[in-house]
C-alpha cells in the first residue's frame, strides 16, 4: 500500500525526518534552503500532509490550490499562521505543539526580563569592546527584579510559568491581565492577581507579553499603552511581533519613556526594524524562546506524532480546533 504523501517544509532533526520517512512518502526541504510562500504553495501540490513552522501560512488560497491536503502539523504552539476558519471550511486538520515547550519558554521570558532590566547585553558589549577602564557606582545600573512588580499580559500555560518563577523564585508581586480571569486556585498556585489592562500597564515594573496573536491583539501595546507605563519599566515580548507597535516602542525607548525592552519576536521577522538595532537598551533575540535541544526535539516529535496518529486513523493528538 502506498504511504501518505507529506511535505516537510522546514529543517528538522534527522531522527525525526527518519521517523517521518518510515511512515510517509516525504518530500523535505533541502538543508540551507528556504521556501517563500509561493514556492511552499507550489510544493504542497499533491501532498496530503504538511509539517511546517510559523514561517508558512495556510490560508484560503493555499487550500484552494491544494484540495488534497488533509492535515497541517505546525511545529509551534502559536498558530496565527493557520487560518482556522478557512481550514475548518476546507476540512483540513491543524495541529500545534502545546505543553512540551511551556517551561522552557517561560525560562526564556524570565531570562529576557533579567537581561533587559539588568542591562546585561549592553554591559557585555562594553566589556568586549575593551571600554572597561575603571569601576563606577552607576556603571550599567539597571532596575530591580526581585521584589518588584511583574505584569503578565496573557495568562496561558507559559504566562503562568513566568508568574510562578516571579512569585515563588524572585519574591515578586505578580499581576496579570487576560481575556478571562483564572480560577482562584490557579491564581493562588502562580501567585498572581487579576487586574484591568490599565492597572497592569501602570503598575508593572516588568511587563511580559505572552498572549496569542489574533486580529484583536494586533498592536495591543501601542503609543497610548506605552505612555501609561512607568518610565523605569521594562517590556518583554515572547508572543508575536505584531502585539507591539514597534515604531511606537522605538520612540518610547528613544525618549526615555521606558527603560528597556527584551524582544524575541518581531513584526516582519526575520527582518528586524532597523531602528531597534540602534538602541542600546533593547535585548534582541531571533525567536528562540523554546530553543533548547530537548524542547525543540519534543516539539518536532509531537508534530510528527500528530501526522502519524492522523494517518493511522487515530485522530490528531493536539488539534487546534
Ligand atoms: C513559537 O513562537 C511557538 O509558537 O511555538
Amino acid at each position: 500500500m502506498s504511504k501518505p504523501r507529506v511535505l516537510v517544509a522546514c529543517a528538522v532533526f534527522p531522527q525525526v525526518l527518519q521517523r517521518l520517512r518510515e511512515h510517509f512518502d516525504v518530500q523535505a526541504i533541502a538543508e540551507g534552503e528556504t521556501w517563500r510562500q509561493d514556492e511552499f504553495t507550489r510544493r504542497l501540490v499533491d501532498q496530503q500532509g504538511a509539517f511546517i513552522t510559523g514561517t508558512h501560512r495556510i490560508d484560503a488560497s493555499v487550500l484552494a490550490s491544494n484540495p488534497q491536503l488533509r492535515i497541517v502539523a505546525n511545529m509551534a504552539v502559536g498558530y496565527n499562521n493557520l487560518d482556522v476558519a478557512a481550514m475548518r471550511a476546507a476540512g483540513v486538520v491543524g495541529t500545534n505543539t502545546p505543553d512540551v515547550l511551556t517551561e522552557t519558554t517561560a525560562d526564556f521570558g524570565f531570562a529576557l526580563v533579567m537581561a533587559a532590566a539588568r542591562r546585561m547585553l549592553e554591559a557585555e558589549k562594553f566589556l568586549r569592546a575593551g571600554l572597561w577602564k575603571r569601576w563606577r557606582y552607576d556603571m550599567f545600573a539597571g532596575s530591580e527584579v526581585h521584589g518588584s512588580t511583574l505584569g503578565i499580559l496573557g495568562m496561558g500555560r507559559i504566562g503562568r510559568g513566568i508568574a510562578r518563577r516571579g512569585a515563588h523564585g524572585f519574591g515578586m508581586k505578580v499581576i496579570y491581565h487576560n481575556r478571562h480571569r483564572l480560577d482562584t486556585d490557579v491564581e493562588q498556585a502562580c501567585g498572581a492577581r487579576f487586574v484591568g489592562l490599565q492597572e497592569l500597564l501602570a503598575e508593572s515594573d516588568h511587563l511580559v507579553l505572552v498572549l496569542p496573536y489574533t486580529s484583536e491583539a494586533h498592536h495591543i501595546i501601542g503609543a497610548a499603552e506605552l505612555a501609561c507605563m512607568k518610565p523605569t519599566a521594562t517590556i518583554v515580548n515572547i508572543g508575536r511581533g505584531g502585539l507591539i507597535d514597534e515604531n511606537a516602542l522605538v520612540l518610547a525607548l528613544q525618549a526615555g519613556r521606558l527603560a528597556a525592552a527584551g524582544l524575541d519576536v518581531f513584526e516582519g521577522e526575520p527582518r528586524v526594524n532597523p531602528a531597534l538595532l540602534t538602541l542600546p537598551n533593547v535585548v534582541l533575540t531571533p525567536h528562540i524562546a523554546s530553543a533548547t535541544v530537548p524542547t525543540r526535539l519534543a516539539m518536532a516529535d509531537l508534530a510528527a506524532d500528530n501526522l502519524i496518529a492522523f494517518f493511522e486513523g487515530r485522530g490528531a493528538l493536539t488539534p487546534v480546533f
